[in-house]
């Protein structure tokens, strides 16, 4: 289906039908994690409009330095990436999860001033976000030819294959991969590498380990932005499915295990209770400190992060860090 835009139409592989739809499924989500043990929500939820503005406000905390160290690594190395990208001459440059597409600007104004030739396709789930980012790159870039997708992560793969024999490069930066549980991780890599061609390339956005209060503190800010970006969770529950969450009765709750690599966010109830959900009629009941897990992000090695590509059928070409060392945007080559 095609959306009417006053720049290049989108196209929306969503299968978002109606409001009434998604604060079905939202429900059915809630209603499956909080009858689990141990309980459970779904972090795609996060992002409603006051959970995307908490998340730019965590982006420019001190402690947040994840989008700090992508960024400033590829202002360190665009031109090489850009030197590798463009090697076998023109190809779809893709964006898995693009958003506002802040890092993969740097690449796009080096990508013209070295004159490739290639095109760009973003993906998002958000409609609203390719909308603009389409707007904003008419203006900034009047001869890029950009091919917005409205989708989740698979059914954008679609895109891909329909595109099968000519080359890309395919974007997954940000650490999104650190969301998948490890093998979830591997499965979703080895997804792409079906949709791509030997030859192909593949960059991947990763978080490495590091000294663990430093990852901590990233998400457990002193000035308490996470748990509020955290407690919205339940907040958006009471407002959207009629929930009756307090929220003083909850709290954020991180830790890092530094053996697994993995950071987890949790809520944590501080009484025992019971919260009602209009939407599911039923009732959800806490023993005092029981905890429902929000979110993981896994951190990884580069000998852990290359095997993980090699699994998928990619060969690492070379890995790009940041000044510290603690971020790497690592370019695969499908075999
Ligand atoms: N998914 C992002 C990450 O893992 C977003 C995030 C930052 C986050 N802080 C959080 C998700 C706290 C849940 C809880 O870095």
């Amino acid at each position: 289906m095609l959306l009417q835009s006053t720049t290049n139409p989108l196209i929306d592989l969503s299968r978002k039908t109606n409001g009434t739809q998604d604060r079905a499924e939202f429900a059915k989500h809630v209603a499956d994690g909080l009858s689990q043990h141990p309980k459970k929500l779904s972090s795609r939820y996060f992002y409603d409009a006051k959970g995307s503005k908490l998340f730019q406000q965590i982006m420019d905390l001190p402690e947040y330095y994840l989008t700090r160290a992508e960024y400033s690594l590829m202002q360190r190395h665009r031109s090489a990436m850009v030197r590798a990208f463009a090697a076998g001459g023109f190809f779809h440059l893709v964006d898995l999860g693009a958003g506002d597409a802040l890092k993969t600007k740097l690449l796009l104004q080096e990508l013209e001033r070295q004159q490739k030739p290639f095109d760009y396709v973003p993906m998002d789930i958000s409609g609203s976000a390719m909308q603009e980012l389409s707007k904003d790159l008419q203006q900034a870039h009047p001869d890029l030819h950009v091919q917005a997708v409205v989708a989740e992560y698979i059914t954008g793969l679609q895109w891909l294959e329909q595109h099968l024999t000519e080359r890309k490069v395919v974007l997954f930066l940000g650490s999104n991969i650190g969301n998948f549980e490890r093998e979830e991780g591997l499965e979703f890599i080895s997804q792409i590498r079906r949709h791509l061609q030997p030859g192909d390339l593949f960059l991947l956005g990763v978080d490495l380990t590091k000294d663990p209060d430093i990852i901590l503190a990233a998400y457990n800010d002193a000035s308490g932005v996470t748990a509020a970006f955290n407690l919205n969770l339940l907040e958006r529950i009471n407002r959207e499915l009629g929930g009756n969450f307090d929220l003083d009765d909850f709290k954020h709750f991180a830790l890092y295990d530094p053996q697994l690599g993995v950071m987890k966010s949790f809520l944590v109830s501080q009484c025992e209770q019971e919260v009602y959900l209009e939407a599911n009629q039923a009732r959800y009941s806490f023993a005092a400190w029981e905890a429902i897990h929000t979110e993981s992000s896994h951190k990884y090695t580069l000998p852990q992060a290359t095997e993980m590509g090699r699994s998928a059928g990619f060969e690492l070409v070379t890995s790009y860090l940041d000044e510290k060392g603690g971020f790497a945007d690592m370019l695969f080559k499908a075999i």
